[in-house]
């Protein structure tokens, strides 16, 4: 059972409640733990499709994946559809980001409840998880749990002997960044190149093989059981009123404890780096954070008191939460040559389908690694902003909308580093 906050010195938890606690390749120790509890409920009362997604509307649920977008809200706009599809996105390819491998291999039969709630609720018979290859252990995992849940009735035909069918499919990604991109994870299930879609029309209304699709992300789904099992009123007993629930933080850098956690939303980055990671390594100065992985922001020292949860890092500080990653700089750290690999890491990823990413991605860190050793660096750094902004305006997938907010957030905070560093980046 989920914890909660019976210690104030522990994290609360929900998604990870069993992870570690229990032998997660065992489905009668994930039962004993609760699993199966909210679907056995749904079938039990025969509670209609329609209240679970009031139900996840109501605990303000919103996208673990990113953009934390209200997962009731995506689940209702589905179009409506004789065939519908759910996926899972564990492709999990954001720098940083291990948060859905833990789940996937800690407590695999938590996700597969979480697909069959929603896959009940959106009217689809059949999920796909879409899990990163390199994941070999998580791959396992869920197949083994998948082939355990349908032979105990969870899964198949007549689910706990109700009208209700629903399966899983495991699908292997082949390391693709853009892959993450739930339109280009499309593309891909379907078994073609991952590129992404434009969108209007999203998933919900044109999906897999043209059918409505919803797509969450694993650490969405993870929460929906315990929802169903305690209520939207539980769920909305932690976080903020606009970001409930918890998040998986992942601790990265110059900490003294990296790792990752499970805590509140909005708890202060502070008490990330401090309290949870350990403080800054070797009791350094804390300098600033990137936050939220390659597509996300970097915020300063000023910045530490900021509460994460969807909305703060933007209001405060032009930053998202992104994926939950943390990635603690110490007073030593190079922000130029982070900005750099930052900016690699884009060009190695961009899918090459449309101009401005592709090109521009390249420019970028030709134009950095340029700034970096030029006369003029102010008139090259204002460059890669201007390009980086066409980006955003140009590109067809957020791929390419992205790298404005690193190299933005990199040259608002610490733009005299730039101006100032001696050390070429990169291999110049
Ligand atoms: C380049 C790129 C990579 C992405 N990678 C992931 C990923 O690894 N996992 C994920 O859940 N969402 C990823 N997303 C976001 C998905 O497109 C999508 O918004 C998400 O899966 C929706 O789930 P949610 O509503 O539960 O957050 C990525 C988006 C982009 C543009």
């Amino acid at each position: 059972m989920p914890r909660g906050k019976t210690d104030p010195k522990d994290s609360a938890r929900i998604v990870l409640a069993n992870c570690g606690a229990i032998d997660p390749e065992s489905l009668d120790a994930a039962v004993a733990a609760g699993a199966y509890e909210g679907l056995r409920k749904v079938i039990a009362e025969r509670i209609p499709p329609q209240a679970v997604v009031d139900e996840v509307t109501r605990s303000g649920l919103r996208g673990r994946g990113g953009a934390g977008f209200p997962t009731g809200k995506k689940w209702s706009l589905t179009a409506p559809g004789a065939v519908k599809y759910l996926v899972c996105n564990a492709d999990e390819g954001e720098p940083g980001t291990f948060k859905d491998r833990l789940i996937l291999e800690g407590d695999p039969h938590e996700l597969v409840e979480g697909m069959i709630l929603a896959g009940y609720a959106i009217g689809a018979r059949e999920g796909f998880v879409y899990i990163r290859g390199e994941y070999t252990r998580s791959i396992e995992r869920m197949t083994r749990a998948i082939d355990q849940a349908r032979a105990a009735g969870f899964l198949g035909e007549r689910i706990l002997g109700s009208d209700f069918a629903f399966d899983v499919v495991v699908k292997r990604g082949a390391g693709a960044y853009v892959c993450g991109d739930e339109t280009a994870l499309i593309e891909s299930i379907e078994g073609k190149r991952g590129f992404p879609r434009l969108k209007p029309p999203y998933p919900g209304q044109v999906g897999l093989w043209g059918h409505p699709t919803v797509v969450n992300n694993v650490e969405t789904l993870a929460n929906v059981p315990a929802i169903v099992r305690r209520g939207a009123a539980w769920f909305r007993s932690f976080g903020t009123p606009a970001s409930p629930g918890t998040k998986v933080f992942l601790i990265l850098g110059d900490v003294e404890r990296p790792g990752a956690i499970e805590a509140e939303m909005g708890t202060p980055l502070r008490t990330i780096v401090e309290e949870y990671g350990g403080g800054v390594r070797g009791g350094r100065r804390f300098k600033g954070a990137l936050i939220g992985g390659a597509a996300g922001a970097f915020v300063s020292e000023k910045q530490i008191d900021v509460a994460m949860d969807f909305d703060t890092p933007k209001a405060q500080a032009g930053a998202v939460l992104g994926s939950g990653s943390v990635l603690v700089l110490d007073e030593d750290a190079s922000v130029p040559k982070l900005l750099d690999e930052v900016l690699e890491f884009f060009e190695h990823e961009s899918c090459g389908q449309c101009t401005p990413c592709r090109a521009g991605t390249a420019q970028l860190v030709r134009i950095l690694r340029r700034a970096l050793t030029s006369e003029r660096r102010g008139e090259d750094l204002d460059r890669l902003v201007a390009l980086a902004q066409a980006m955003r305006d140009t590109s067809l997938c957020p791929l390419g909308q992205s790298p404005i907010l690193p190299i933005e957030s990199a040259l608002r905070h610490f733009r005299d580093e730039f101006l100032t560093c001696a050390v070429p980046v990169g291999r110049l």
